[in-house]
């Protein structure tokens, strides 16, 4: 279980995140939505422990995020942040070398293993600029995995590529789900969030507005207003 209690980040007086709790079961996918400037990406960062929040806790399984294994929190980036000058394989090699999670020759049949798993077998050797934008996504997320993550986050998984992947996006995401694994998907693409999510997350000026199931978001109506914040409302309003 993921437990974030009271996580704010200030920064130059000006609050990015107010007051954000929520909690995540095992084996749950969570997409969180909210318009550009909501606290998305930041509320990522944060879990990733990019940013550093001004206050607050996060927890995975009763333990502080903080204080976990390096690389328990895998993250898809939303332009994949893939290193030009390394090859596909390297990529995913390079941090578990780092923290020397097992030998190069171990590391290296567990990132062919995980290439073949996403289609990319014959791409080992291959250079970033050579891939196109599904491909090098697929070895973002190939990247995140080498160190078995139990919590995933994808920050916009869909905004670099051609529509018609969505459903592709959507099926990795759903086949990279297990019993002991949170799953966060910030997208502004309503159709994935559909498709993967068990839960809503919405986020509006840095405050977390509602957190509700999947059903209840995507089925609410004006009639029952009390289902969702107004924002929320005026939200899907805006996507028909
Ligand atoms: N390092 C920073 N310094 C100052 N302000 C920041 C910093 N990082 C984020 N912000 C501000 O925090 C707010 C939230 O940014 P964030 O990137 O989390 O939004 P988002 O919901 O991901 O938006 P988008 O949908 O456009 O990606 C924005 O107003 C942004 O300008
Ligand atoms: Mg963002």
């Amino acid at each position: 279980m993921l437990n974030v209690n009271a996580l704010s980040i200030v920064i130059n007086g000006k609050s990015i995140l107010s007051d954000i709790s929520f909690e995540a079961k095992d084996g749950q996918v969570m997409a969180v939505i909210g318009s550009s400037g909501a606290g998305k990406t930041s509320l990522l960062r944060c879990l990733a422990l990019l940013d550093a929040p001004t206050n607050g806790a996060m927890t995975f399984g009763g333990a502080p995020i903080s204080e976990m294994q390096a690389g328990k929190v895998g993250i898809v980036f939303q332009g994949f942040h893939l290193f030009p000058h390394l090859t596909v394989l390297d990529n995913l090699v390079l941090a578990p070398l780092c923290h020397k999670k097992d030998t190069k020759a171990t590391l290296c049949e567990k990132a062919h293993a995980l290439l073949a798993q996403f289609g990319l077998h014959d791409h080992a050797g291959s250079y970033p600029h050579s891939l196109s934008g599904g491909q090098k996504q697929r070895v973002a997320i190939a990247r995140a995995l080498m160190m078995d993550p139990p919590i995933l986050l994808f920050d916009e998984p869909t905004s670099a590529l051609d529509p018609e992947l969505v459903n592709d996006v959507a099926a990795i995401i759903q086949s990279l789900r297990q019993p002991n694994r949170v799953i966060l998907v910030v997208t502004h693409e309503i159709r994935l969030a559909r498709q993967v999510a068990d839960q809503i997350l919405f986020l509006d000026n840095g405050c977390l507005l509602d957190n509700v199931t999947k059903d209840v978001f995507f089925e609410a109506t004006s009639a029952d207003k009390s289902v969702l914040s107004p924002r929320a409302f005026a939200f899907l309003s805006n996507l028909t």
